[in-house]
C-alpha cells in the first residue's frame, strides 16, 4: 500500500519512478559512448576556473550528441587520467560542450595549462538529470554557491530557451567575493533576454560592492515563494545545501521539488568500480542529481 507523505502532493513511490526511468534510459543509452574532442575556446575566469569549449571531432558524433541538463562527462587527458565535469552549455548547442573547470590537482591541472586546439577524450554524458519537462508552467528558483553555478547553466539555458514554458525564474548566487562570482559578463543577456531575476550575494564585500552581503539564504529572505508552484535546483558545496533546502523546507517547498547535484570522487562513471558509492548508491548512476527528500535518505550523503 501506498504511503502518503506528510505535506507531500505525491507519494514516495511516485516520486521515485521519474527517476529510476531516467536511469535506465541513461545508462542503456551512453555507457559506451566515446569521443575524441578539440577544445575550441577558453575563457579565463578566476585565478582557478576556466570555461572550456569542446568541439567533437568527429561530424557524425558531433551530430548525435546530446545531454540533459545535470549530467556530466568524464574528460580523458591522455597519460594523466579521467575526470567527472558537469556540463556547462545549453543542451540544444550541438556537439560544442562547454565545462567550467576549477584546478583542483592533477588532471584538471594539466586541463589548465593547455591550449586552444588540444585534444581530449570524452566519455558520456553520464548521470540523472533535473526533471526540466514536470517544472514546466512552475516557477523555478536556480540557486547557486561559488563553482555551483557551472552545472547550473546548463538547466539555465534551457529555461531561457523555452522561456514561455516556465513561469517565475529566479536565479540566486552567493560567492565568496565579487573576484570569485563566475560568467559576470552574462549576468545582463540573462536578466534581459532571459527574464530571469537575478540575485547576488558576497560574503566579503569589495570597498566597491554595493550588493547584498551574507550567505546565500539570506536572499531567500528577499523573495516571495509559492511552495505549491515551485521547484528548486541547488548547486554548490555540500554544506550548502543543507541551509538553503532546510530553509526552503521551512518556506513550505516539499524536498521532492528541490534537487541538488552531489559530487563524489569517480573513475569509471558508469556503476563498475565502486569508487563513488554512498551505501549501495552509486553517485555515477542514480546520481549525481537528487532529489532531496532521497538525498536526505542516504546515510553521510552531505
Ligand atoms: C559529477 C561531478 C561533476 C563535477 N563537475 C565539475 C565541474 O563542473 N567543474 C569542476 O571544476 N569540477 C567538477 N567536479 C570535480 C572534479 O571532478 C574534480 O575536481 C577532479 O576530479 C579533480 O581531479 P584532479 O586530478 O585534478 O585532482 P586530484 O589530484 O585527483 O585531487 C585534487 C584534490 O581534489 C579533491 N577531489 C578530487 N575529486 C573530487 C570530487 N569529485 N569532489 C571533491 N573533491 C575532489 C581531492 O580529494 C584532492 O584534495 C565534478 C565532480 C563530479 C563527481
Ligand atoms: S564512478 Fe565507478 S561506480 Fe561510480
Amino acid at each position: 500500500m501506498k504511503a502518503h507523505l506528510h505535506h507531500f502532493d505525491i507519494t514516495r513511490e511516485e516520486s521515485m519512478l521519474l527517476p529510476v526511468e531516467f536511469h535506465r534510459k541513461t545508462r542503456l543509452q551512453h555507457v559506451d559512448k566515446a569521443f575524441k574532442a578539440e577544445i575550441t575556446r577558453i575563457v579565463p575566469l578566476t585565478d582557478m576556473e576556466r570555461l572550456y569549449q569542446l568541439r567533437i571531432l568527429d561530424p557524425g558524433e558531433r551530430e548525435r550528441f546530446t545531454f540533459f541538463p545535470g549530467q556530466f562527462v568524464m574528460v580523458d587527458v591522455p597519460g594523466f587520467g579521467e575526470v567527472p565535469i558537469s556540463i556547462s552549455s545549453s543542451p540544444s548547442s550541438k556537439g560544442l560542450v562547454e565545462l567550467c573547470i576549477r584546478k583542483a590537482g592533477l588532471v584538471t591541472g594539466v586541463l589548465h595549462k593547455a591550449g586552444q586546439g588540444a585534444r581530449v577524450g570524452l566519455r558520456g554524458p553520464f548521470g540523472t538529470f533535473f526533471p526540466m519537462e514536470q517544472m514546466k508552467g512552475k516557477n523555478v528558483l536556480l540557486i547557486a554557491g561559488g563553482l555551483g553555478i557551472a552545472p547550473l547553466r546548463a538547466p539555465l539555458y534551457s529555461i531561457i530557451e523555452n522561456r514561455p514554458d516556465y513561469n517565475t525564474v529566479h536565479l540566486l548566487y552567493g560567492a565568496r567575493d565579487q573576484s570569485q562570482m563566475l560568467f559576470g559578463y552574462q549576468y545582463e543577456q540573462w536578466r534581459r533576454v532571459g527574464d530571469v531575476k537575478l540575485h547576488l550575494i558576497v560574503e566579503t564585500p569589495d570597498p566597491c560592492w554595493t550588493g547584498e552581503v551574507g550567505r546565500i539564504t539570506a536572499l531567500l529572505e528577499k523573495i516571495r515563494i509559492d511552495p505549491d508552484e515551485t521547484y528548486a535546483i541547488v548547486c554548490g558545496p555540500p554544506v550548502m545545501f543543507k541551509f538553503v533546502c532546510n530553509r526552503l523546507s521551512e518556506l513550505g517547498l516539499p524536498m521532492h521539488r528541490m534537487f541538488v547535484s552531489l559530487e563524489r570522487r569517480m573513475h569509471c562513471g558508469m556503476g563498475k568500480c565502486c569508487r563513488c558509492n554512498i551505501g549501495s548508491t552509486y553517485t555515477c548512476l542514480d546520481g549525481p542529481v537528487f532529489d532531496y527528500w532521497t538525498v536526505m535518505n542516504l546515510k553521510e550523503a552531505i
